[in-house]
């Protein structure tokens, strides 16, 4: 019997077919899957990664909420046209600390994984207001209500309580110092040094340009903060992976 027609009598015999199909698809699986049992760690850790500060958090929450990633990816992908456009293709430790991922499927919009310091905070008000007056072809809706709609942080320990629960590394102290860390970022004129030491690289700044703490200011912090965190000028990939 040639090859040929041993595996003709193999396709012509459902049961064997299904029987072998099966060990092979086990064999396949185990050779992926059982290797990452006895890796410690399957993402590699990178220097100025940190959990989101309240201010942040709470923007990506607004990010969440409004379907943003709906239109926008975060995931730079390792192609030369991705990363000539947006930057260093994104690692894993970028989305450790993010519950749900933003990774997103569609791309309506640019991918926004570094679009932090891109723009300016007025760039962003003027374009969440009005995408259209900034960037004329844009079909973005419009979000003007960000910059009315003012937040209390009143649920934002047990926010951070949440997401420590779900691994992010926030400490008691973080969680105590959550309100007033959250008020800390939004305002220049405050005593935000502690805030700083628990999250550094925070960018402090009235970032909606009123008083008040809005929406738009939480959401702006947390855009300007995206792909900022690791330093690319820096960074070499672990050789050992
Ligand atoms: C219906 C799809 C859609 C939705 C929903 C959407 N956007 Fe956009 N966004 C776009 C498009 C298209 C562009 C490119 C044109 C422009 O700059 O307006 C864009 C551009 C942007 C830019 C500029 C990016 C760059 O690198 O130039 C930012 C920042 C942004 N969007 C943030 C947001 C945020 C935050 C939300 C949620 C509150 C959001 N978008 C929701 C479609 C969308």
């Amino acid at each position: 019997m040639s090859i040929l027609s041993k595996h003709k009598f193999i396709e012509t015999n459902a049961s064997l077919l299904l029987v072998l199909s099966f060990l092979v698809v086990t064999i396949g699986g185990l050779v992926q899957i059982v290797p990452l049992f006895y890796l410690e760690n399957t993402i590699e850790k990178v220097e100025g990664m940190r959990p989101y500060s309240p201010l942040e958090l709470t923007g990506r929450d607004i990010y969440v909420r409004e379907g943003c990633y709906v239109c926008h990816s975060q995931m730079i992908r390792p192609m030369r046209d991705e990363v000539e456009r947006y930057g260093h293709y994104s690692l894993a430790a970028e989305s450790m600390y993010d519950h749900p991922h933003q990774w997103g499927s569609k791309r309506t919009g640019p991918d926004l994984a570094r679009v932090g310091g891109r723009y300016s905070d007025d760039w962003h008000i003027d374009h969440l207001r009005d995408p259209q007056s900034v960037v004329p072809e844009s079909i973005m809706p419009k979000y003007g209500f960000l910059e009315r709609t003012f937040l209390e942080p009143d649920h934002i320990a047990d926010l951070l309580k949440t997401h420590a629960f779900v691994g992010v590394p926030y400490t008691d102290e973080m969680i105590e110092a959550a309100a007033a860390d959250f008020r800390a970022q939004a305002d220049p004129d405050s005593d935000y040094d502690d805030m700083l030491e628990r999250y550094p690289g925070a960018q402090v700044r009235n970032f909606d340009g009123q008083p008040g703490i809005s929406e738009a200011d939480a959401l702006i912090a947390y855009l300007q903060m995206l792909g900022t965190l690791v330093d690319f000028s820096t960074f070499t990939p672990d050789a050992n992976r």
